[in-house]
């Protein structure tokens, strides 16, 4: 896997304009995203259960809907604190759950929706309650990011695979996706 998490975490931050003041703002709201997590949880694993395809992966297996639950508030509070503010463990953290979907099959057109319910659903609480708009700003930007780590593993995954299974170059890889998608 050519992907450094800490190295794509700086690239995301950079890009995303996730600065200081957005950390800043996240964290002095760390308690009250605690507070709110388990409630986005029921809103995100309820928009999840109305589709028929995303259900079934949901209730696969026993006991998975409760570990998932856990870990969705789990994963919602850090995004507040940033874990060890936005460094080594934040990166590689975001990095495992991106794989953990890869291995699942669970693509672009699940993660997509499911994160912008996220940003309308905190969008709905901030507005709600009257919050500042700095908080709704710095976590839509940080939502992104994580987002971005779920995509990008789905890239780096794939291409690496079938590498490893071909015995081909990158070159030779990235060109024969330029010639497939000009053929399409
Ligand atoms: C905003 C997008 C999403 C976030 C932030 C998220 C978050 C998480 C987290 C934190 C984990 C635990 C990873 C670990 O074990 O290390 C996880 C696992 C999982 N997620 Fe997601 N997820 C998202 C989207 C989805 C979607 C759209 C689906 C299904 C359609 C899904 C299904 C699953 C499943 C099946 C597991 C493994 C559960 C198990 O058996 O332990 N996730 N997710």
């Amino acid at each position: 896997m050519t992907l450094e998490p800490r190295e794509f975490l700086a690239k995301m931050e950079q890009r995303m304009l996730f600065n200081d003041e957005d950390k800043a703002a996240l964290q002095a709201n760390a308690d009250w995203g605690k507070q709110i997590a388990p409630e986005m949880t029921d809103h995100f694993y309820e928009f999840l259960n109305r589709d028929e395809e995303m259900a079934n992966i949901l209730n696969q297996k026993d006991g998975r809907m409760e570990r998932l639950r856990a870990t969705f508030t789990e994963w919602f509070s850090e995004m507040f604190t940033g874990m060890d503010d936005w460094g080594d463990a934040y990166a590689v953290r975001r990095w495992r759950i991106g794989l953990v979907h890869v291995k699942l099959g669970i693509g672009p057109q699940h993660v997509v929706p499911a994160m912008a319910t996220v940003a309308r659903e905190v969008d709905n609480k901030i507005k709600a309650e009257g919050k500042d708009d700095a908080v709704n700003d710095a976590l839509s930007k940080i939502c992104m990011i994580d987002l971005a780590f779920i995509e990008q593993a789905y890239v780096e995954v794939s291409s690496s695979a079938v590498q490893k299974e071909t015995g081909w170059s990158e070159a030779l890889f990235r060109r024969m996706i330029a010639t497939g998608a000009n053929s399409m």
